[in-house]
């Protein structure tokens, strides 16, 4: 059975919103479009080895300015680097930019030694190499640098790719599953770019509080792209690889998006829905229906982020066109899809808890107020003189030095330190977390390595049905709390922790992180 979740129900009042972008707009502005680049998929070589080469590189985002970038085995992006469960394979990824990075395998449940995070440093010229056991099911899962303090500049760049894992049991379900036919990446992304067309990325007390405010929506690289596809049932992989954005994603005629996957893995049935949110970090892989071969867009809504309301995410903004026009699909939209144990009756106790702290919000949130930007948002309306005052402070205040970055966020009232094991969490067991919001009334999607875990509650309430299976990223909500139900089956020392921390990469660039062993 097709789940149709009580917010489907409650947001369909909403689909005015998108009508307004339908086919027929779409169609007009056909010939000067791109295509979506589809990454190409890299599996293990002979010998067993998936080579990334991370390197400078320049490409065309807006009108011709060219803009220096960063790219894995190419300009901007990686590959979708393809794995089977049950497969051992090498990772030897060498770089070639011009700062140290290092490569951390989002959502793999592997060793910290493999992990690549921040201690596992890969110095110009160098080569990491390591080696990965994969054993989990199939998902959409990801890698980029995990640089500390230096995340956030190298993904603008262009530092990230697709990790996708295969099985048995996701193989024989009727999904569709031809890479760039019906099986179609999207990784959405916003930039800003400087008046010389360079990616904008100041650290100043703006970005460490809000994160980063981009003006343009990129999906795969490219500005509102399209993709041509089969006719028929097409799946989306979708990554929000934003650095803080989150986005409220839909179809603009109101088709609806089936989820059938979240970040770790298969949903036990699909999810019908009008409007999916997805915060940064968070994957989902979604189904619609392109049986009727009709143009559609996927938009994004004005999401309730203050200053990510400034435009053109002020209204609906239309992010890629699909267009279902090619052969005959062969994929199908199942009734259910993986077997999903159900969280325990009986929960352990209590064992960590991580508040997430901002201690600088009064120089990051006090100035966006005087400005006028809650009382716009707040409004409804968009307003030029208030819009014009904020983007002034977000290009022109003043980048922070490295202590006063470092210091700028928390996690359980310390800002990260790379020197200081924080905890130590009991492996092949069982554990309940309980992650919550400090007072600065932010939303955190909060990421944990090492693991893929389960949502027991959020804010006292079962998580949506989208979110109820396997998960590497929890939203708090501003002021919230999530419990989670986890569990680490490897280790992780000193030399090579494992990180939690929220994934509005600007965040995690300030403190807001903390390492712990298993
Ligand atoms: Cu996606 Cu710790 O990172
Ligand atoms: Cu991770
Ligand atoms: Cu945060």
């Amino acid at each position: 059975m097709v789940h149709l979740s009580r917010r489907t129900v409650l947001l369909a009042g909403v689909a005015w919103a998108v009508t307004e972008l339908g086919p027929n707009n779409v169609h007009a502005q056909d010939n000067a479009r791109p295509s979506l680049p589809i990454p190409a998929e890299l599996r293990a070589d002979g010998g067993g080895t998936i080579r990334l080469d991370a390197r400078p590189g320049s490409m065309r985002f807006v009108g011709d300015r060219e803009t220096a970038t960063y790219g894995i085995n190419g300009p901007y992006l990686g590959p979708a680097v393809r794995v089977r469960r049950g497969e051992k394979v090498v990772a030897q990824v060498s770089n070639n930019v011009p700062e140290t990075i290092t490569m951390h395998w989002h959502g793999l449940i592997i060793p910290g030694a493999a992990d690549g995070g921040p201690h596992q440093v890969i110095p110009l010229g160098k080569q990491w190499q390591t080696e990965l056991t994969v054993d989990q099911p199939a998902a959409t899962l990801w890698f980029h640098p995990h640089s500390y303090p230096a995340t956030a500049q190298e993904v603008i760049r262009g530092l990230a790719g697709l990790l996708i894992i295969d099985d048995e049991e996701s193989g024989r379900l009727p999904l569709p599953s031809r890479w760039g036919v019906d099986d179609i990446p999207l990784i959405i992304q916003d930039r800003r770019f400087t008046p010389d067309g360079q990616f904008f990325d100041r650290m100043n007390y703006i970005a460490v509080t809000n994160g980063y405010v981009g003006d343009t929506a990129l999906v795969n690289g490219t500005r509102y792209p399209q993709a041509r596809t089969a006719r028929g049932w097409i799946r989306l992989r979708i990554l929000n690889g934003s650095n803080a954005r989150s986005y409220t994603l839909g179809a603009s005629d109101g088709r609806s998006l089936y989820v059938i996957g979240s970040d770790g893995g298969l949903l036990a049935s699909p999810v019908e829905l009008k409007q999916l949110l997805i915060h940064v970090g968070e994957r989902f892989e979604a189904l619609v229906d392109g049986r009727d071969g009709r143009a559609f867009d996927i938009v994004t809504l004005p999401v309730a982020q203050d200053i990510m309301r400034l435009p053109p995410f002020d209204g609906s903004l239309p992010l890629i066109t699909i267009r279902p026009e090619g052969a005959d699909g062969t994929g199908q939209l199942p009734s259910s899809l993986a077997v999903f144990p159900a969280l325990p009756q009986q929960l352990p106790p209590m064992s960590q808890e991580l508040v997430m702290n901002m201690f600088r919000d009064q120089q990051g949130m006090m100035p966006l107020k005087t400005a006028g930007l809650m009382a716009m948002v707040k409004s409804g309306k968009t307003d030029p003189a208030v819009v014009a005052r904020v983007v002034n402070l977000i290009v022109n205040d003043p980048v922070l030095s490295q202590t006063d970055q470092l210091s700028a966020n928390g996690v359980n009232g310390k800002p990260f330190s790379i020197e200081r094991m924080d905890f130590a969490a009991a492996r092949n067991q069982d554990l309940r977390w309980r992650i919550s919001e400090g007072s600065d009334l932010m939303l955190h999607p909060v990421h944990i390595h090492g693991c893929q875990f389960r949502i027991i509650s959020r804010d006292g309430k079962p998580p949506e049905a989208e979110r109820a299976g396997w998960k590497d990223v929890a939203p708090i909500s501003a002021g919230g709390v999530t419990e989670i139900l986890v569990r680490f089956p490897h280790a992780a020392n000193r030399v090579a922790p494992y990180m939690a921390h929220c994934h509005i990469l600007e965040h995690e660039d300030s403190g807001m992180m903390t390492q712990f062993t298993v």
